[in-house]
């Protein structure tokens, strides 16, 4: 397998690098920890390493350090004017090389030979009432295939820490090939004609889920692959990866990693803002029988606030200007569909909203993220907001898996970060403050 050889030659030489820093620089101090973080969310807090992506608050996501423009523009594609491939992407989140166009097949490929997906599997999501959110759906069915992880059974017959790596790389193939397989069986059950629609072995990972939710338009193909790329990571320290991250480091194996973080994914300050987003932007339009004026926009945008919501796909945790994948949808929202009146109005919130937001006074970064445009897209071809998180799940298991392999790779131990009693807290304040007095 082409992925195993390329990785098999790299890992040695960053594990001597990693090894080497934990070793001799261990006691170097690269960050602090202010009382405001410790309260907060661990805001900002320099804890975790990963090389699979990086975001800059001004230029935004980096993945292995391209921007997303080089990204969409160096991927190999399946023609000209198409969207890249997602195995060249995963190449790349795996290996740090942009890969030529037989290495990013070559993914795809792997891909195509493990899409199966067990009865079993099915039956679990069949088994379940209709009415239950198709998040909770994708979470059981992954956690259902977890028999099948190559790491715990070779794991358990005997590995060495340095092998740890070789069956992960196993188990996150297997995953991400069967993801958009899973997601897509889910989306039929709950919303479909109650027909399944196998995977086409001579379609990409991308456009295969295009067909198997049942909308073969050529744009939509391309907009599933640029879905899933643009979501595929978002540095190691989000909420669903950063709990991957922690359940993996216990050596649980991807299956239990994966289905954890989309249950982190499935709350509405994370992944579910895709789906406030639009509902946000459906209740505007009913409420003005359109597309609102900038003047409306803005007006409902002030009643939001002060009735003391947020607005969904506005602000970012580390973001500071706007997010470079809500440029991205946004050009093929122009691109493809400008007509459409949900779009229509996602440039009207665009127009307005960070004006509203910066007199608003509380958001540091008033500027649209992601969710701000991707639901628009996705309603007109008709897929049901409630699947919106399903959706970036599904390009998140690229990056997830990726920083699981590399954790393994690098050798990184069991998260066990330090909690503190308020008391202590206050103790440690007042020994600050005395040792500046
Ligand atoms: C993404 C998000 C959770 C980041 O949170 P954060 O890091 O705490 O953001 P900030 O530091 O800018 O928050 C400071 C204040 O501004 C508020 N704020 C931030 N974004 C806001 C928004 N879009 N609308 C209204 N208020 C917002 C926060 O709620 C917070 O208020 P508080 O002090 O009363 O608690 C936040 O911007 C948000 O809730 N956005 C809307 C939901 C969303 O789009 N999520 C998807 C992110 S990819």
């Amino acid at each position: 397998m082409l992925l195993q050889e390329r990785l098999t030659q790299k890992i040695p030489a960053w594990r001597e690098k990693v090894q080497f820093l934990r070793k001799e620089k261990a006691e170097v101090v690269i960050d602090h920890v202010h009382v405001r973080q410790v309260f907060g969310g661990m805001r900002g807090l320099k804890v975790l390493v990963s090389d699979i992506s990086f975001v800059d608050p001004y230029k935004g996501i980096h993945f292995r350090g391209y921007t997303i423009p080089e990204i969409l523009e160096l991927l190999p594609k399946p023609g000209a004017g198409k969207m890249p491939y997602v195995g060249g992407l995963y190449w790349l989140l795996m290996t740090g090389d942009l890969p030529t166009e037989e290495e990013a097949l070559s993914v795809e490929e792997e891909w195509r030979k493990r899409m199966t997906l067990p009865e079993w599997v099915k039956q679990v999501i069949t088994a379940m009432p209709k009415d239950t959110h198709p998040m909770t759906l994708f979470s059981m069915a992954i956690l259902a295939m977890q028999k099948e992880s190559a790491f715990t059974r070779q794991y358990h017959a005997g590995l060495t820490k340095t092998e740890f790596w070789g069956p992960t790389l196993e188990d996150a193939l297997t995953l991400t090939a069967r993801i958009p397989v899973v997601a897509a069986f889910i989306y039929r059950y709950l919303y479909g004609d109650g027909t399944y629609i196998p995977p086409d072995p001579n379609l990409d990972w991308g456009a295969n889920f295009a067909h198997m939710m049942g909308i073969d338009d050529e744009r939509y193909q391309d907009l599933s692959r640029l879905y899933f790329i643009l979501h595929s990571d978002h540095e190691l320290g989000n909420a669903s990866a950063h709990t991957a991250h922690l359940v993996a480091s216990t050596l649980s194996d991807l299956y239990y990693a994966f289905s954890a973080a989309m249950n982190a994914l499935a709350g509405p300050l994370h992944g579910l803002a895709n789906q406030e987003a639009l509902k946000w932007l459906d209740a505007a339009y009913k409420r003005y029988g359109g597309v609102p004026t900038p003047e409306q926009m803005e007006e409902y945008a002030w009643d939001t606030l002060n009735a003391g919501r947020v607005i969904p796909g506005f602000g970012h945790a580390v973001l500071r200007a706007t997010d470079p994948r809500f440029k991205a949808f946004y050009d093929f929202g122009e691109k493809h569909l400008p007509e459409d009146d949900y779009f229509k109005m996602v440039q009207v919130a665009y127009e307005v909203i960070p004006r509203v937001l910066q007199e608003h006074g509380k958001a540091k970064n008033p500027w649209p993220n992601v969710d701000a445009v991707s639901g628009s897209l996705q309603r007109h071809f008709g897929v049901e907001p409630t699947f919106y998180t399903v959706l970036f799940g599904i390009g998140r298991s690229l990056g997830i898996t990726a920083h699981g392999v590399w954790a393994r790779a690098m050798m990184l131990p069991i998260e066990r970060p330090k909690s503190l009693t308020v008391q202590r807290i206050e103790e440690a304040i007042q020994e600050a403050e005395a040792a500046v007095a």
